[in-house]
């Protein structure tokens, strides 16, 4: 069961060298998280062995975003992303995240890997309005409309830099 935080304003900023790393089975269940992960998130290695990777989701990020990550990581793609996380005692950490389906020698998906590095100031400066944008469109939508809802709010923000959401991250 994931626990109810309540978000606080306290921003954590990743460090330049930083990289959180973590590894899930296919299902997203965390099975191997580095030290950094630790210290940002706040949770000891007991506590995020076998959770769910959303045992960090922050309620400011839109559900369209890990649609969209899904989506790629099922197509067999890495997925790139600029992804604001909730730490334990409420305070959050935008991250630059990069996700790849991690394969045995037979090519059969065993898992997912995951690394995340300091975000450009500038990037997150942009993002996160659209992304607060996002949020308020799922919510006039309702569950069921949620998703496309969102997406076509940022499908507007990319069309007008001629973009798709993967360029747009790697070249902002
Ligand atoms: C390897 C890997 C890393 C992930 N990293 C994060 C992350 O840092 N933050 C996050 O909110 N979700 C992350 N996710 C996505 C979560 O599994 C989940 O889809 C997301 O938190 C949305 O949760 P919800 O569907 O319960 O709303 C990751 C998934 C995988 C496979």
């Amino acid at each position: 069961m994931k626990q109810h935080i309540t978000p606080t304003r306290t921003e954590r900023l990743m460090q330049k060298d930083d990289f959180i790393v973590s590894k899930t089975d296919t299902r997203g269940r965390i099975r191997y998280c580095n030290r950094i992960f630790m210290e940002i998130s706040g949770y000891t290695e007991q506590e995020l062995l076998g959770r769910q990777h959303n045992i960090v989701r922050h309620p400011d990020m839109p559900r369209s975003v890990f649609d969209l990550l899904w989506r790629t990581l099922r197509e067999g793609q890495e997925f790139f992303g600029y992804i604001k996380n909730l730490a334990k005692d409420g305070s959050y950490y935008w991250t630059f995240a990069n996700v790849s389906p991690s394969l045995d020698s037979d090519a059969r998906l065993i898992g997912y890997y995951s690394v995340r590095r300091a975000p450009e100031r500038a990037a997150i400066e942009q993002i996160a309005p659209v992304y607060a944008r996002m949020i308020e469109a799922e919510r006039e939508a309702g569950a069921k409309a949620a998703i496309s809802a969102s997406r076509a709010i940022l499908n507007d923000f990319l069309d007008q830099r001629a973009a798709s959401y993967e360029h747009y991250v790697l070249a902002v």
